[in-house]
């Protein structure tokens, strides 16, 4: 992956991040403009030959500062989490930053979402949030300061096709006020970013798949007539841990080309998948 960034280049040298979901889509821009910016990385997610393959190419790349290391984790599974933290520390030494990237959800009309695929959804968009947050603060930042940045959607008019995930999202929208209050004294700042439709391979491919047509149709309701690149996600992501940010907290940044004060996605994935009446796709 070639990394371009508009910060200092040793804007992060010596410190480190977890990046979980760092393997592919927005999080591997993510992960690779913080090494790019010299901090180290632990990435971590369920598919251990992507994590390999994602640390190999960064470890690689000349232009890389910082190393990249990896830990099979499922954000959804508390010991997982534990072990997660636990790795980085005697890995790196310490836990600067949190990126909570990790996640995923199908599009279906709600009234087909089963109990599981309800569950498995919040899970990994609330829940994995929540335990990868607390682990860290556990483990390092109640003591050390830290800064956290989850990547949210934007879901302010609901997110029709989706209803599991807008529910997960504004409960993360609602932690991340709630943990920057009780860990300010602990200089722990934690921030959202409401994510507009990113073209990252990853979800141009699970879109095509429920419905070549829904990107497309998606463009037509936001503002910037193009989706989002994952480059631009992780600017701000960097933008957030930096210490450019540091009066900022509790807050949920939406980057979405104006997506949130205009269009709806209603035609545009609801419709769709009403047609066939079954999720387009299916949790893992
Ligand atoms: N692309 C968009 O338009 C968009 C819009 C709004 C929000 N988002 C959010 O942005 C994040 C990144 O999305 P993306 O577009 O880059 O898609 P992606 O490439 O599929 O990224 C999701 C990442 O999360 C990991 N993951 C999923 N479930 C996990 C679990 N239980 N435990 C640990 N890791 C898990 C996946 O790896 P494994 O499968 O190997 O675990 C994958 O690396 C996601 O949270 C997504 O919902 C994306």
């Amino acid at each position: 992956m070639r990394v371009k960034s508009i910060f200092s280049s040793n804007l992060f040298r010596d410190r480190v991040a977890i990046v979980t979901g760092g393997a592919t889509g927005i999080g591997a821009a993510i992960a690779n403009e913080l090494c790019y910016l010299g901090c180290n990385v632990m990435i971590a997610s369920r598919n251990t030959e992507r994590l390999k393959a994602a640390a190999n190419a960064m470890n690689n790349n000349t232009e890389l500062r910082g190393e990249a290391s990896y830990v099979k984790c499922n954000i959804r599974s508390e010991s997982d989490v534990k072990s997660l933290t636990k790795t980085t520390l005697k890995r790196f030494g310490k836990i600067d930053y949190l990126v909570n990237n990790g996640g995923g959800q199908f599009i279906s009309p709600a009234e087909h979402i089963s109990v599981k695929g309800w569950n498995a959804v919040i899970e990994t968009n609330m829940t994995g949030t929540f335990y990868c947050s607390k682990q860290v603060y556990l483990d390092w930042m109640s003591k050390n300061g830290g800064a956290i940045v989850n990547i949210s959607a934007d879901n302010w008019r609901g997110i029709p096709g989706m209803a599991h995930t807008s529910a997960a999202r504004a409960g993360v929208d609602n932690l991340t006020k709630t943990l920057s209050l009780e860990w300010v004294e602990n200089n722990v700042r934690i921030n959202s970013i409401a994510s507009g439709v990113i073209d990252s391979s990853t979800s141009t491919a699970r879109a095509n798949y429920a419905d070549p047509k829904i990107f497309d149709s998606t463009i037509k309701q936001i503002p910037a007539s193009r989706l989002g690149l994952p480059e631009e996600i992780s600017s701000c992501v960097c933008f957030l841990l930096s210490p450019a940010a540091e009066y900022i907290t509790g807050e949920t940044l939406k980057v979405d080309g104006g997506g949130s004060l205009y269009g709806s996605f209603l035609d545009a994935i609801l419709k769709h998948t009403r047609r066939s009446g079954q999720p387009a796709t299916s949790p893992k």
